[in-house]
Formats: C-alpha cells, sequence, structure tokens
C-alpha cells in the first residue's frame, strides 16, 4: 500500500488527510450515520449483495437516504482497492446523515447531502489450509442501543466494552443482555456468537438484539446442509459452562473459537471439531465465491 492512503469521499478519490467532514455533520454530533465493511480476496468482493441489502436497512433505520453509491458501491470499492494496490482487503463504508444547524430533530425543512465515504485496510491473502484463530474473552452486560440489527456507527457502549476486556487481558466480550428469563447471550464486540450445547447448533435469534451477520447466515445455513441441527434461541449466561464449543463468526473473523471465557475454559480450551468443520465450510465457500 502506498505511504498516503487513497480514500472515497464523496464521488472523489482523494488522500486521506484532503477528505474532511463539517463539524456540524450529523455522524459527527449524534452518531447519525451508518457503515458496512466489504471483504475482498484476490480482488473479489464476497458476499456484496448481501452486505448491500444491510447497508440499505442499517441505513433507512438511522433515518438517512438512500445514496447513489449503493448503486455502484462494488464497481468503487474495486477503484479504491486498485488505487491503493490492494488485493486483499476490507473496504469500510460510512454514510453519514449530513450537515445542519445542530438540533436533535433535523428541521422538516433541511434536507442535508449525506456525506460518504470509504476506505481499504489491508488484509492477508486467504490461506485455505489456516486454523481457526482461538479467543479468550470475558462477558460484559450488552449497554448497546435497542436497534443492534442496524450496522449504526454508535459504536460507544462497544468500544468501552472493547476496552475494558482489552485491559482485562481478552480479546474481546461476549454481550449479555436482561431477558425473562435471565441473562442472554447477544452477541459479541466485534463478531456474532455461536454455541454448540445440548448437541445442536444454537444463536441468538436475528432480531433488533444483535447485528443480522452476512458469516452469521451463511453459516446456520452451511451447518444446515451438514445436518447440524441449528436452533436460533437465545442461550442464557448461567449455560456458558455447559457449552462443548463457543465460536465466533464475522467477515474479519470468519470462524474463530472461543476458547476461554471469563477465565474458564470451553470444552478442553482448544479448538473443537463444529468449530473446524464450519471454519473449513465458510472458506469453502469464500473460495468457491471468489474463485480462489
Ligand atoms: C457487533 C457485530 N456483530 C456481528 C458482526 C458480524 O457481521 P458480518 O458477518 O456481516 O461481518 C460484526 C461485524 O463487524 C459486528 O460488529
Amino acid at each position: 500500500m502506498s505511504a498516503a492512503p487513497i480514500v472515497y469521499h464523496n464521488g472523489k478519490f482523494v488522500t486521506q488527510a484532503e477528505a474532511t467532514l463539517p463539524l456540524e455533520d450529523r455522524g459527527v454530533l449524534f452518531g447519525q450515520s451508518a457503515y458496512e465493511v466489504v471483504r475482498f480476496y484476490d480482488g473479489q468482493a464476497f458476499a456484496l449483495t448481501e452486505h448491500l441489502e444491510r447497508f440499505e436497512h442499517s441505513l433507512s433505520v438511522v433515518g438517512i437516504p438512500r445514496v447513489n453509491e449503493l448503486d455502484e458501491l462494488g464497481a468503487l470499492s474495486t477503484q479504491l482497492l486498485e488505487r491503493n494496490q490492494l488485493a486483499n482487503a476490507t473496504v469500510y463504508w460510512h454514510v453519514t446523515r449530513g450537515a445542519a444547524p445542530r438540533s436533535l430533530a433535523l428541521a422538516a425543512a433541511a434536507s442535508p447531502t449525506p456525506n460518504v465515504f470509504a476506505m481499504a485496510y489491508p488484509q492477508p491473502k486467504l490461506d485455505p489450509m489456516v486454523s481457526p484463530a482461538s479467543m479468550r474473552m470475558m462477558t460484559i452486560e450488552d449497554l448497546r442501543w435497542g436497534r443492534c440489527d442496524a450496522k449504526s456507527t454508535m459504536l460507544l457502549p462497544a468500544v468501552l466494552a472493547r476496552e475494558e476486556a482489552e485491559a482485562n487481558g481478552f480479546a474481546g466480550a461476549i454481550l449479555w443482555r436482561h431477558d425473562k428469563a435471565g441473562r442472554v447471550v447477544t452477541e459479541s464486540t466485534q463478531a456474532n456468537v455461536l454455541f454448540w450445547l445440548d448437541d445442536a447448533l444454537r444463536s441468538h435469534p436475528r432480531n433488533e438484539h444483535i447485528l443480522a451477520g452476512v458469516s452469521l447466515t451463511l453459516l446456520l445455513e452451511l451447518a444446515k446442509r451438514r445436518g447440524l441441527p441449528v436452533v436460533e434461541q437465545a442461550v442464557a449466561v448461567s449455560d456458558l459452562p455447559r457449552a462443548a464449543e463457543i465460536m465466533l463468526s464475522g467477515t474479519s473473523t470468519h470462524v474463530a473459537a472461543v476458547v476461554e471465557v471469563d477465565g474458564r475454559a470451553v470444552g478442553n480450551g482448544t479448538v473443537g471439531p463444529i468449530t473446524e468443520a464450519l471454519h473449513a465450510d465458510l472458506l469453502g465457500e469464500i473460495r468457491r465465491r471468489c474463485a480462489h
């Protein structure tokens, strides 16, 4: 990657220093913005349609009108990668509501133009032989807002939880919320959480409490194809010690094994067979779709 990374900013490719946002941008002032992350393998986007659909959903949840970039997100991302001489990378897209005089509710007559920008981050080339990453996680209460199904940039509670986890020597936090039944796991600070518990693959229902991961959705499908029982039902925090395997899934994470939670080993503390199998299935799907 060149010394000065090139970014996309409102229709132009410029250096990052040249791309600025107005102080009164509603994304800056209120976090009224949404983002999406698409991964490219040897120049090929993985699950672009699914990411686009979720981006549209996130933008509508946070009250941002549709932007033209959505129609050419793939082509613009490819140009961004070319300008940065990258083939294996994540492309981060961010749309803010735009700038208007500071007022919690946008004045009815105001129609600011959304600000759109994208940045590319290099990632390792896909290695089909790599094992799932092993992660030690801690549990932290999920204090995020009530619409976690939107990839909103209102990430402060996630940032604070991740910082607390890392300060305690963990790779991240498994978040929980209060349910009628007690504390249940939602997802993690950086990815979705799946459990192999009581001979079924379990994860929180894809509702407003979690981000419907593109990877999670695909993994549940791949698991069904393997004949594994799949149950979309929240898992109680008190059941964590009974889980034979716990895994994380995400565009950046792929499938990772959670080998320890709050200082207690998960299963025998190593990468389990279901995690290995689903990790291999996901990598296989990426290679099939991105022609590796
Ligand atoms: C909170 C959260 N949940 C889940 C995911 C996984 O989503 P995807 O598989 O679409 O990357 C992410 C990814 O960044 C995330 O930040």
